[in-house]
């Protein structure tokens, strides 16, 4: 018998999108229109469009067909109920709270438990769980292991929560903490994966202190398929397992379903306490919708359902980690300094380092994302300086890293494409030193990034 070491997509195609291709002059006044930020494009004018992996999925045809079988009752939908019950065998949590993306979550859970002054540990908080927490005014703190600092450095669970660190931070704040998060995978920390074991940990020193324990889970099946893959003991079980396990663990999440929901738009905020769980339904009717459909047709629910089991197949989930990897490994072949190993979502690609003589004031990560365009028609996303590097009291300093996040979409992009940016990117690193920085023309007062206007230097 053959044994074929090819992994393929695990699907064919049925329906396609035509992408446009432009000239290299048509893409410099396109972006200097959008005041050299790339989430000011028109979309139309990306050729392969890595901004974000989130909502930009493709569905498959039995989550189209879901569609149809939407039901639009404003309360006590069938589509709910099936939802509730998809997210429930998953989750195993008491209560479960639709809603319209995964900030929506976050701000219901936020606004109902936060006070000024109040502090939450993460592995690392992504912008918006960040802005969040701080519009609040209480501090997102960042905990992720040492290691998830160094970019190239190996180490199969970057995204661990350190648990020394979180202990002494648990001692020192006591009650102005809340409550501990942990994300999976760890996004800002370049899609990282965090282990079993790490999340026992974290558990036992929620319960040595008394302190619920929340997974930012928007990517709960990458996740556990790197603990499938990496951690001792885990081999022979499911990803389904894996992340029953990881949820099993935690006292409630939030959650994108734009990610591993493989849906483009919804998400939920899931919990087994009681009393938090009715003062957020009471805010979630305020600005989202009734607790039953939380902002989304019925049709997303369903499309959320049916994602939520697909996400959680092995051949999926083996094509999608491959397919980051090898474009990793595609980089890291040429010289492309980049995280390591390659996160499950994404590959991020060191702009601190390729740039050396590009200042973090001066934005490397702009400077490599609008190279990336300009000559290639790819959009990816900075990830550094712009979107971490002011506080809020207004002071401005380096990020401690410079990255530009590629984010792969799911089941989007063949090989070819993922060929096509692995030239991109090789080549553009090749014409480095002709690269400079950028300075802000107009930034908003939160969440900069996403609309500031910038001006080559
Ligand atoms: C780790 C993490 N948490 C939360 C969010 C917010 O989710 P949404 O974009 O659905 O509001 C994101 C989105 O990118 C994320 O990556």
């Amino acid at each position: 018998m053959f044994h074929f070491k090819t992994i393929i997509e695990p699907f064919r195609i049925k329906s396609v999108e035509m992408v446009k291709f432009t000239h290299r002059e048509e893409r410099e006044a396109a972006l200097r229109e959008a005041g050299w930020n790339v989430f000011r494009l028109h979309a139309e004018d990306v050729l392969v469009d890595l901004l974000t992996d989130s909502g930009t999925g493709a569905m498959s045809a039995a989550q189209w067909g879901a569609l149809m079988q939407g039901d639009e009752s404003y309360a006590g939908s069938r589509s709910y109920y099936r939802f509730r019950d998809v997210v429930r065998d998953l989750t195993g949590f008491r209560h479960i709270i639709p809603t319209h993306q995964g900030r929506a979550a976050e701000r219901i859970l936020f606004h109902t438990i936060l006070k000024p002054g109040f502090v939450v540990p993460n592995n690392n908080h992504f912008d918006t769980t960040r802005a969040n927490v701080e519009v609040e005014e209480a501090e997102a703190r960042d905990l992720v292991v040492p290691e998830g600092h160094l970019p190239s450095f190996i180490h199969p669970f970057k995204g661990n929560m350190d648990l020394a660190a979180l202990e002494r931070t648990l001692a020192a704040e006591g009650d102005r903490i809340p409550l501990v998060m942990v994300t999976v995978t760890n996004n800002t920390g370049g899609g990282q994966p965090v282990s079993l074991e790490n999340l026992r940990g974290v558990r036992a020193l929620c319960d040595r202190y008394h302190k619920p324990f929340f997974l930012d889970a928007c990517r709960f099946a990458e996740n556990a398929y790197f603990v499938k893959m990496r951690e001792p003991g885990q081999a022979g079980r499911t990803p389904k397992a894996i992340a029953q396990e990881m949820f099993s663990l935690a006292d409630g999440c939030t959650m994108s379903a734009k990610k591993d929901g493989l849906a483009n738009i919804g998400g939920f905020l899931a919990m087994n306490d009681d009393v938090w769980a009715e003062r957020c339904r009471n805010l979630l009717i305020l600005t989202e919708g009734f607790p039953t459909y939380g902002g989304l047709a019925g049709y997303d629910l369903e499309a959320v359902a049916r994602g939520l089991e697909e996400v959680v197949e092995e051949p999926y989930l083996r094509y999608r980690i491959r397919s980051i990897e090898y474009l990793a490994e595609r980089l890291v072949a040429a010289g492309v300094p980049i995280i390591q190993p390659a996160g499950g979502h994404a590959v991020y690609l060191d702009a601190r380092a390729l740039l050396p003589h590009v200042p973090p004031l001066q934005y490397p990560g702009i400077a490599l994302t609008a190279a990336l365009y300009l000559e290639a028609g790819i959009r990816g996303v900075e990830i550094g300086t712009v979107m971490f590097g002011r506080h809020p009291d207004g002071r401005e300093e380096p990020a401690p890293m410079d990255l530009v996040r590629l984010a792969i979409p799911r089941r989007v992009y063949t090989q070819s494409h993922i060929d096509y940016v692995a030239e991109a990117v090789i080549a553009v690193a090749g014409s480095r030193d002709g690269l400079r920085g950028y300075r802000i023309v107009s930034a908003p007062a939160v969440l900069r990034h996403f609309t500031a206007t910038f001006e080559p230097l």
